[in-house]
């Protein structure tokens, strides 16, 4: 069992350590060294791909929130509304679905039963259905009418990890693709986008060379009863895996929140000493966020919150209200939850850990759900 752990203490870390290679595999023989995509194994009517007026991503748990990063890509890119609905909810809300709709399933193990059976409905509605998924023959992908494999490899820890990094890879690619048929972006663009693509596995890595901080941080917070996490853009989704990680693995108390959203409610639970964890984004670019979220852990701050920051790599301004500040390398805006999300991992392994938890098979939760 040592060795199918690749040294690690438990299947969560390797997968966590296994993240670069997840990204790299999801991109290898797709994102081209030319810069043009080679999605030809859709097989799918790329005339049907060019009518599509919607896309409903159905996913559950880690997946859905790698379908919430994926609207932000694909809306931009593409100009298509993406909806994401979380498959249980979907079908018994009479949902408007017709043959125009694109139906986006994600799902590690591709059992889900929750999101099978919101992918039939939805064919029974004339919607096509692309499936991603990273287990080769799996139910969804085989009921799907296409499917874009993500090549994590096999996920054992209960807690996904390296699938959703894969997911939103693959999801981008499919936005990529959506964009490069439907002429919404000029090929030096999509190029360029693929090129960053590329940089992420080593960026990952790096993360994960630099893991002892975050680690120690956690293992001095095996007590909180409490931590919230605040995103914005992408980053509220990751705020929301951040917090789902360190439910499912060490048992506490965990939201994430829109950022903005701050002043509307969660900021009534700031009390002092409460850890609450802030993604800030890049303060480059025209239309960043960085002003509004730095002014958040200000407000927060004031109020006695303990903050843990993760910042763009040279983001200087938001030393003076953290506690703790992480760098990650710098990328564009849409793909930093592929490097944001991994500290947050890290934390939340390492914290379990520290309380003597199982990582791998947390409490009450089943690796793929095959009940609704
Ligand atoms: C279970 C797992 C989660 C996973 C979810 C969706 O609840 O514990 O880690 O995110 O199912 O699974 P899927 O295989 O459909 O991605």
């Amino acid at each position: 069992a040592a060795a199918e752990k690749g040294g690690f203490a438990s299947f969560m870390e390797k997968e966590i350590n296994d993240q670069p290679e997840a990204v790299a595999q999801t991109l290898l023989g797709r994102a081209g060294l030319d810069g043009k995509l080679e999605l030809d194994e859709l097989r799918i009517d790329p005339s049907l791909l060019k009518a599509v007026d919607k896309i409903i991503v159905l996913a559950c748990g880690t997946s859905a929130y790698a379908g919430q990063v994926a609207k932000y890509a694909i809306e931009h890119w593409c100009r298509i509304p993406v909806e994401v609905e979380l498959s249980h909810e979907f079908r018994y809300r009479d949902p408007i679905v017709d043959a125009n709709t694109l139906i986006v399933a994600i799902s590690q193990s591709g059992e889900t039963m929750d999101t099978l059976m919101a992918v039939r409905y939805a064919q029974e509605q004339g919607a096509k259905v692309l499936a991603i998924c990273n287990t080769n023959g799996s139910t969804i992908p085989r009921e799907a009418d296409a499917v874009l494999y993500t090549h994590a490899g096999p996920e054992i820890a209960v807690a996904s990890t390296k699938a959703f990094l894969a997911q939103i890879t693959a999801a981008y690619l499919l936005g990529l693709y959506l964009a490069q048929l439907r002429g919404n972006l000029f090929s030096g663009q999509i190029r360029d986008i693929l090129a960053d693509l590329g940089k992420v596995p080593a960026k990952i890595q790096a993360i994960l060379d630099d893991a002892d901080r975050i680690k120690k941080l956690a293992r001095s917070m095996s007590d909180a009863r409490s931590v919230l996490f605040l995103g914005r853009h992408v980053g509220f989704p990751v705020a929301m895996e951040g917090a789902l990680k360190l439910k499912e693995l060490a048992y506490i108390h965990a939201e994430g929140f829109a950022a903005g959203e701050l002043k509307h409610g969660p900021i009534a639970l700031i009390e002092e000493g409460q850890p609450v964890f802030v993604i800030v984004p890049s303060p480059r670019g025209r239309n960043s966020l960085h002003a509004k979220v730095v002014s958040n852990i200000q407000e927060i701050r004031a109020r006695g919150a303990k903050t843990v920051v993760i910042a763009e790599e040279g983001d200087t301004a938001v030393q003076a209200y953290a506690e703790h500040v992480f760098y990650i390398p710098e990328t564009p805006v849409l793909l930093a939850p592929l490097l944001a999300t991994v500290p947050l991992q890290i934390f939340a392994c390492e914290l379990a850990t520290a309380k003597g938890y199982d990582v791998d098979q947390p409490r009450n939760l089943a690796k793929s759900v095959t009940v609704e």
